[in-house]
């Protein structure tokens, strides 16, 4: 007994110790002013290049730097977390099963308590040297928000291709369609803002793709300071550019749903105009098979309804849902769920619509109120069964 009491002790006068040592080794203890939000996918290399520049840049502040990383295959979250374990000031949030860059700037920005964030790649392709007078601006309250611009004076673009500076200013004026504020560079990944903004913004951003500041310029409540400050889009130092069709097809489900989104879900307007093209792919194999190629009605029926579904599959796989595009078996499995669903759809359909016209409408009313009722069926259940969310690997 006398063995455990002493014990006990030992304990007890340890840990006294270990708190103490604790409070008076705390690292840091004045309070936080700025994170520094970076979204990666495969960029192990950048990762040590980008923390020496940001320790140089920001050392008149207290700041954190949080990396979101969508599960790259490259080891960019264990050469985080590696520098985290020594360095307060780093981490890592990793995302498994999900992707995008401006859904990860989103959570990252959540996981933040600083009074000012930072969006910033984590290529080197954003000149990190305007971060502090970013935060100065903010500071002395001039703005409320300051964007990294290529297209003011004295910005730029860097060696793009002439195809790529197209685009890029295609895309721009598409922006204008839903944004109120005069900014030169909207597509700007590099802008540093007052958490009230962000905040302000939270809930009605839409998440989707690459543009997270389009997003935030579009989402917020009230009216915002806007400051821009000139830079030179720098080549990238490691890793490779994730920008391809799909960031572009995403950019436009982003305008679409800021336009619309309010009132039906983008994908299911996307959905819709893709079973209005299968009607259009439908009619015609009818018209090829019946009048052209002599089969019978009811074959040739058969045989444009298999053309039509396949075909809505097909675009709805790489449009509606290139999120969670299906490929190999996968497609195949799909496609049959898909033709099962649809198939569904049109009975349900042709019941609505035939109850309808028996209760009297006019024959056009209860038809529109049959297709309704089958798109909005195909739409919901082809989304749980056939196009599932990604579950976490
Ligand atoms: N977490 C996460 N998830 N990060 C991503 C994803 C993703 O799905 N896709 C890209 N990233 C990260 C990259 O690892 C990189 O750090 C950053 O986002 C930008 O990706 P790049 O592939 O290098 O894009 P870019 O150079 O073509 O375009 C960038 O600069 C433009 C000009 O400022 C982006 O920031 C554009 O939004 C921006 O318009
Ligand atoms: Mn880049």
């Amino acid at each position: 007994m006398a063995r455990g009491g002493n014990l006990r002790q030992v304990v007890l006068t340890s840990s006294e110790e270990a708190w103490s040592r604790a409070a008076s080794e705390l690292p840091e203890t004045r309070p936080i002013e700025l994170s520094v939000i970076v979204p990666t996918l495969n960029e192990r290399d950048n990762v040590p290049v980008l923390l020496a520049r940001l320790d140089e840049v920001l050392s008149g502040t207290t700041w954190e730097v949080i990396f979101v990383d969508d599960d790259s295959v490259d080891g960019t979250a264990e050469a985080v977390r590696k520098v985290a374990t020594t360095d307060r000031r780093v981490r890592c949030l990793q995302r498994i099963g999900r992707r995008g860059l401006a859904s990860a700037c989103i959570e990252g920005m959540l996981a933040s308590a600083a009074p000012y964030l930072a969006v910033i790649d984590a290529d080197m392709q954003h000149d990190e040297t305007l971060l502090a007078q970013m935060l100065d601006v903010l500071k002395r309250d001039e703005a409320d928000l300051v964007i990294g611009s290529r297209y003011v004076e004295r910005g730029g673009v860097g060696d793009w291709s002439r195809s790529r500076k197209m685009v890029s200013r295609i895309a721009g004026r598409m922006s204008r369609m839903v944004m109120k504020a005069e900014v030169s560079d909207p597509m700007s990944g590099f802008f540093m803002l007052r958490r009230e903004v962000f905040d302000g913004a939270a809930r009605k951003l839409s998440g989707i793709g690459f543009k997270i500041l389009l997003d935030i310029l579009t989402s917020s409540s009230g009216p915002v300071r806007i400051s821009e400050l000139p830079y030179r889009f720098g080549t990238r130092h490691a890793g490779e550019s994730k920008l391809d069709a799909t960031v572009a097809w995403e950019y436009v489900m982003m305008l679409l749903d800021k336009m619309i989104g309010h009132i039906v879900p983008v994908r299911f307007l996307v959905f819709s105009l893709i079973g209005l093209l299968g009607l259009g792919v439908h009619l015609a194999v009818l018209a090829t098979a019946f009048q052209g190629g002599g089969l019978g009605f009811g074959l040739s029926q058969a045989i444009a309804t298999f053309v039509a579904m396949t075909n809505n599959f097909v675009l709805n796989n790489v449009l509606t849902y290139r999120d969670r595009r299906l490929r190999g078996w996968a497609l195949l499995a799909g496609l049959l769920s898909f033709y099962l669903v649809c198939s569904v759809g049109a009975l349900a359909n042709v019941g609505i619509a035939s109850y309808v016209y028996g209760a009297q409408e006019p024959w056009w009313i209860a038809g529109i109120a049959g297709a309704i009722i089958g798109a909005v069926w195909n739409y919901t259940v082809s989304s749980v069964y056939t196009w599932r969310k990604p579950k976490a690997s």
